[in-house]
């Protein structure tokens, strides 16, 4: 399968690229990014050529790695399903259901293939304890924190404009989502609260009727960095394991399940409708935020 790749920041050299040119059944065949030094400078260290349009790109390959903001991602994510490229997004798809609902349905029409990087989620011993927890069932509760600390010196995704704006509901809430949608089922109902600095908190009503807490933000002091999720019922309370992982082989993974959908296996559980599932749960929350009322959702 042939890729180009949208994006020349942190993420596209520390997962998407190194991702993209080692693996073995993938061919890597271009950049494209705002900038065209950036782009040629990402690109000469993979030997791959950089591409000046966007169409450009979408139109030399079979499939396309995005890793931009999510509102630049998602015109781009649909240009290239309606060109009839299989899609490998970042999350979250993007910042409004219409958008995120389009991608979904544009992939849908056209029997294509896609995933997003709900990064550990990728992780097999991750997909293992939550399968393994969603058959155990019974459960009324869930926690997540998933609290950081992006502003320190050094960090590179502390200078993104998108996130000083759109906070750790936005970044870090789809990562926490992706732990608790498939072991408590889809939201029905949405309600959340936001507190100094950047710091949200919501409160989820599942189908099954359980209720998740999550809390999320990527400014608290250094010292109160956590990430931690816990499932509580019949069973008792069982923890999220924290494992070892990193992004290039979590990407290699994700083009595994790729690949192998756009062979005719199963679409991947991670795929651009759970996307944008993700995606409506969390502008409900922001709008549970700003109005304080509780939303319900369909499920
Ligand atoms: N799955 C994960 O765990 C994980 C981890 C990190 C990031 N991500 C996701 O990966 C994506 C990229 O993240 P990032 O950390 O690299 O930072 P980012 O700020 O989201 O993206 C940086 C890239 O976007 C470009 N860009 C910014 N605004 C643009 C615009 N209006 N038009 C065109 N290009 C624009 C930048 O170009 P310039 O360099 O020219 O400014 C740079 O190439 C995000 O969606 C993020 O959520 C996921």
């Amino acid at each position: 399968m042939r890729f180009g790749l949208f994006g020349t920041g942190p993420w596209a050299h520390l997962a998407h690229a190194p991702g993209l040119a080692a693996h073995s059944g993938v061919e890597f065949v271009g950049v494209w990014g705002r900038d065209p030094d950036k782009a040629a400078a990402l690109a000469g260290e993979y030997g791959v050529r950089a591409y000046p349009t966007i169409d450009g790109l979408i139109a030399s390959v079979d499939a396309i790695a995005v890793a931009l903001p999510p509102d630049v991602q998602a015109p781009i994510a649909l240009a290239a399903a309606r060109a009839g490229k299989h899609l490998l997004l970042d999350k979250p798809v993007a910042f409004t259901v219409a958008a995120a609902d389009e991608i979904a349905a544009a992939v849908a029409e056209r029997h294509l293939s896609s995933a997003v990087f709900f990064t550990r989620r990728f992780v097999p011993q991750l997909q293992e304890f939550l399968e393994q927890a969603r058959k155990t069932g019974g459960w009324v509760e869930a926690r997540v924190d998933h609290v950081g600390s992006i502003y320190e010196e050094g960090n590179p995704f502390g200078a993104s404009p998108w996130r000083r704006e759109r906070g750790g509901l936005w970044d870090v809430g789809p990562h926490a989502l992706a732990l608790v949608l498939p072991v408590l089922g889809p939201v029905t109902e949405v309600t959340a609260m936001v507190g100094p600095r950047d710091m949200t908190h919501l409160l989820l009503r599942h189908a099954s009727d359980a209720i998740s807490r999550l809390t999320l933000s990527v400014d608290v002091p250094p010292a109160a960095a956590r990430q931690e999720a816990v499932f509580a019922g019949k069973s008792g309370v069982l923890a999220v394991p924290a494992l070892q992982w990193e992004p290039v082989m979590a990407f290699g993974r994700m083009l595994d399940e790729l690949l192998a959908a756009a062979n005719g296996g199963p679409q991947s559980q991670l795929d651009v409708r759970f996307g944008a599932g993700v995606t409506a749960i969390l502008a409900a929350a922001e709008e549970a935020a700003t109005t304080g009322r509780t939303i319900r959702l369909a499920a």
